[in-house]
């Protein structure tokens, strides 16, 4: 399959966001306990932290971490989670049918933040709970002391104020689902005299508003007009949501699943400027894509327990990936980049055994799925701006998206350094694609690397015996002549290629 790209500076997106590069920590399954908190393993820290999952987040490049959910928060009270961790009660959690023993809370949380260099982003009750329990939140975590519940975190054990800036006004309100669930006018109102009130406290936080679930719940793109409507000059940024699955026998619409998410940023971002218009408001509604991933949501590990049965971490959502699985990931990255001018941040949910790049056994080993080689590859290697490509491709016939591109790509340029990197995926599940990459515009440019992850088994998984059969490998078809940079890449495949 011929491909044909041209990288050009003109073609400049917007800078590219450390915050695209984010995840996901939620109290649910084996995320926090058991992944990121296990007492019991040899790495584990004073808090009991895993220092093994530290360092794999830390590989991973991780850049922010939501917490602590996710459907779980609708039903949190964060005060439980505070202070001696021996008094603390243990509470049903409604969301995954789950105990949360509360073990591991806020300052646990951010100090584990520390620990793996990530910056926080928090998320505050708006399913059971409402303005007063976000205020005293903040006020526990950002004001520096002098009042009851700063001095109460003091006496916790951290003198300094947490100074988080990024806050998610509740979760997924729009989900018939969540805990509290409200109408968009409802949800509207309160984020709008929520983020108000927070504001008093400290006016410079970056809020973040619920959009939709997904685009295909009903309410997709009234709920964002609407809720924009009541809350546009108080909030920063609105939420966007979406899983992505093979259908039994469909893996060509599965490996278009980034048509999707490109459709659902656009509309959400003309959405929002549609309100805009309407308020003649200067200010911009920027994106964050906080819930992102592969989740084969209808197969029986995702879902919870029943009855009587409430146990604490049970395995949940612990989806294994395949070949084809990071190659989607990959290609949802490169959707995420090419619109860094309104996608400000994006979470890969989620980062630990919960449909998680990193798994780990209890007390024992950690390792890495399919997926955390995308990942890893353009958090490290994407610099500077990013680039839009001309790319010239045929099409084929998908089942969920009509017709769509058989390869996608997107190119990154620092103009301080000259390093270019190409990120692009071939969507065929049976022919190699040739790239011919147009470099004229960035006279000079030798190549540095390139490297393919693929495998003729696209349903290989890693495991924890061998999570490293499959890794992205030097492709050593690719030259750069005459202003030209060739690659062939292999069907079903996730491509990196580093220019100087
Ligand atoms: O990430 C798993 C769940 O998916 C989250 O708890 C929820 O917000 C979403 O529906």
């Amino acid at each position: 399959i011929p491909v044909s790209i041209t990288i050009d500076p003109a073609f400049r997106v917007g800078p590219v966001r450390r915050r695209t590069f984010g995840s996901f920590v939620e109290h649910l399954g084996r995320c926090v306990y058991t992944g990121i908190h296990d007492p019991s393993h040899p790495t584990a820290d004073g808090d009991g932290f895993r220092k093994d999952v530290i360092e794999l987040t830390r590989e991973l490049g991780v850049s922010t971490v939501r917490y602590p959910g996710g459907n779980f928060v609708s039903g949190y009270r964060w005060e439980d989670g505070v202070g001696p961790v021996a008094e603390r009660p243990s509470r049903l959690d409604l969301a995954w049918h789950s105990t949360e023993p509360n073990t591991v809370g806020v300052d646990e949380f951010m100090r584990w933040t520390k620990a793996a260099d990530v910056e926080p982003m928090m998320a505050v009750n708006l399913g059971t709970r409402g303005v007063q329990e976000a205020l005293d939140l903040l006020e526990y975590c950002n004001v520096k002391g002098g009042s009851r519940l700063s001095d109460l975190r003091r006496a916790n054990g951290t003198p300094e104020p947490h100074d988080i800036t990024m806050w998610c006004l509740g979760n997924e309100m729009d989900g018939p689902w969540q805990i509290g669930h409200k109408t968009a006018y409802e949800y509207g109102r309160l984020a709008a005299e929520t983020a108000r009130a927070m504001r008093m406290i400290q006016p410079d936080l970056e809020l973040v508003a619920c959009g939709s679930s997904g685009v295909a719940i009903p309410t997709f793109g009234e709920w964002e007009r609407i809720v924009l409507t009541e809350a546009y000059e108080h909030v920063d940024l609105i939420s966007a949501h979406a899983y992505y699955w093979e259908d039994e026998g469909d893996l060509g619409s599965f490996l278009a699943s980034a048509t999707d998410m490109d459709h659902f940023i656009e509309s959400v971002t003309a959405t929002a400027d549609a309100v805009r218009a309407h308020k003649k408001l200067a200010k911009r509604i920027h994106i964050s894509f906080d819930e992102w991933n592969v989740w084969y949501q209808h197969r029986a590990e995702s879902q919870p327990p029943t009855g009587d049965d409430w146990p604490v971490a049970p395995i949940l959502l612990e989806d294994r990936y395949n070949v084809a699985d990071a190659v989607v990931v990959g290609n949802l990255i490169i959707s995420l980049l090419r619109h860094s001018d309104r996608v400000h941040a994006a979470s890969l949910a989620q980062l630990v055994n919960v449909i998680a790049p990193i798994m780990t056994e209890p007390g024992g080993r950690s390792w890495k799925q399919t997926t955390f080689h995308p990942f890893a590859q353009a958090s490290r290697f994407a610099r500077g701006d990013v680039l839009r490509v001309a790319l010239d491709v045929a099409t084929y016939e998908t089942a969920k998206y009509g017709d769509a591109a058989l390869a996608d790509a997107v190119a990154t340029y620092d103009a301080e350094t000259g390093d270019v990197a190409l990120f692009a995926v071939n969507r065929s599940t049976d022919e190699p694609a040739l790239l011919d990459v147009d470099l004229r515009s960035i006279p000079g440019l030798r190549l540095v690397d390139a490297s393919t992850l693929a495998n003729p088994d696209h349903t290989w998984q890693a495991t924890a015996d061998d999570d490293s059969s499959v890794l992205p490998r030097a492709n050593a078809t690719a030259q750069v002549a005459d202003g030209h940079l060739r690659v062939e890449v292999p069907p079903v495949s996730w491509n990196v290629v580093r220019l100087t």
